[in-house]
């Protein structure tokens, strides 16, 4: 398979600094061989610059875990796009479930973030999934569908071929249940057959599809089997180096 294989963990609102510090640390003393496989970490903001330069030259890249979409301006507290660059970077979360459903973002925020993202040369990990509830009612298909698609809205087909798309059934983080590697596939593969749609068989095989939901080591080998998936993004068991070095060596 050509599409890259990339581990994230997204640390959320944990770790004190010394805490995040001695994290990276471990993580960096004990990845040594995992050959093409892309380590991802998103601590939270006021840590990502020290992170980025003590990741430096390492296999593992840094981003950040929100951005606002505008340039600069009167948006107290929030972070602008070249400021995440400066930060040293590459990558940053875009549209998290808890993004989306506490603090309000809309497909349409998520999109302007992609945009933004883009034009500063940073690589957008573009999160979708459903609610349990549209679960329940069968409405997977369509809510991925509208994520996906509005995500992508005015996107080129060259600058999609920067996007990291994870798949994150909103009922599985968090809470342990993770989707089996069946469903969690069909949605792969869903995800898969919209960037056909949208764009062409050659740009959706080329884009990194990742699962995140209740990731740990002890469920990490079913997922890793499934061929559309790419790789996981990973929220609690990312938390400790060892938990997520044994997911980032998974066989
Ligand atoms: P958990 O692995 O803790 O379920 O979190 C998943 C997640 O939200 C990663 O972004």
């Amino acid at each position: 398979m050509s599409r890259k294989e990339i581990f994230a963990g997204n640390w959320k609102m944990n770790k004190t600094y010394s805490g995040a510090v001695e994290l990276v640390r471990e993580l960096l003393n004990n990845l040594t061989d995992i050959g093409n496989r892309e380590v991802v970490i998103f601590p939270p903001s006021p840590y990502v610059k020290d992170m980025a330069a003590i990741c430096e030259n390492s296999p593992i890249k840094v981003g950040m875990q929100n951005m606002h979409y505008e340039k600069a301006g009167a948006f107290t507290g929030e972070v602008s796009p070249e400021m995440v660059k400066d930060t040293g970077a590459s990558y940053i979360l875009i549209g998290h479930s808890e993004r989306r459903h506490i603090f309000g973002e809309t497909d349409e925020d998520v999109n302007r973030k992609v945009k933004a993202a883009l034009e500063y040369d940073l690589i957008p990990m573009i999160c979708v999934g459903e609610l349990l509830d549209q679960r329940e009612k069968g409405h997977t298909d369509d809510v991925i569908k509208k994520q996906v698609e509005a995500a992508l809205e005015g996107i080129s087909g060259d600058d999609v071929l920067k996007v990291v798309f994870a798949y994150e059934p909103v009922w599985a983080i968090g809470t342990g249940k993770v989707a089996t590697p069946d469903m969690a596939g069909e949605v792969h593969s869903l995800i898969r057959k919209l960037l056909s749609g949208i764009f062409n068989d050659e740009i959706s095989i080329s884009i990194p599809v990742l699962y995140g939901g209740s990731v740990k080591p002890d469920n990490i080998k079913g997922l890793y089997k499934i061929d559309d998936i790419d790789g996981v993004l990973v929220g609690g068991a990312s938390l400790s180096a060892d938990s997520f070095i044994d997911i980032i060596s998974v066989k």
